[in-house]
């Protein structure tokens, strides 16, 4: 990162730092065009598509319009006008248990700290939707809180969930294959779709 970046950075707070790391770790493992389509589920306080957005890649990112819960509705815009990177990043209203877009439309599908937050019973349907929205080739990657960062969180939200185990969810009639990478904060399970598979 050039200086100025690193300053932008620092400014964002420690949290930022923490989807920063990790998500450096999930890019690496990616390798993804800078053209790269690329969905943002679970918007929240907008860290991780800034961070996208400031890697240099457009970002989709999205969230219910219905959720009322502490983790929706922030004012994510306002952190991207101070990172620059507000023009990078496009916002609709979703449900990841329905996506409202035409099958492998994207390169990526990112949930970073989302899956807990979605009921279990829903579970299926959003990797079912994920894999489905993925390109063949393309990837779905879940970002889900390792221990360290679960006692963190339990001190903001005492209510907050256990991490999903995303491979419990997979649909059985998808050749996926699974990578996971031990972040600092964050396990990350990465699954690519198979070339030429249906879905
Ligand atoms: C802890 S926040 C995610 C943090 C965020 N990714 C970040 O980097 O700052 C959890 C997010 O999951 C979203 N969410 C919960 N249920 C959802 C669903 N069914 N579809 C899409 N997003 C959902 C919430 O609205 C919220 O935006």
């Amino acid at each position: 990162m050039a200086n100025s970046e690193t300053a932008i950075a620092e400014s964002l707070g420690t949290r930022f730092a923490i989807v920063a790391k990790d998500g450096a770790l999930a890019l690496a493992a990616l390798n993804l065009p800078k053209n790269a389509a690329i969905l943002d589920v679970g918007t929240g306080s907008g860290n991780f598509a800034i961070y996208l957005a400031m890697q240099g890649y457009r970002v989709l990112t999205g969230e219910p319009a219905t959720d009322q819960t502490q983790y929706a509705g922030r004012d994510w815009r306002a952190t991207a006008l101070k990172a620059g990177v507000l023009d990078r990043i496009d916002f609709a209203a979703i449900d990841a248990a329905k996506l409202p877009f035409d099958a492998k439309r994207f390169d990526a599908v990112f949930f970073f700290g989302v899956l807990h937050h979605i009921p279990e019973a829903q579970r299926r349907a959003v990797l079912h939707e994920a894999l489905r929205a993925a390109k063949d080739g393309g990837a779905v990657v879940f970002f889900e809180p390792r221990r360290v960062m679960l006692e963190q969180l339990w001190v903001e939200d005492p209510k907050h969930p256990l991490a999903a185990k995303p491979r419990l969810y997979l649909p059985a009639e998808l050749r996926v294959s699974e990578q996971q990478i031990e972040g600092e904060a964050m396990d990350i399970f990465i699954y690519r779709k198979s070339e030429g598979v249906q879905g």
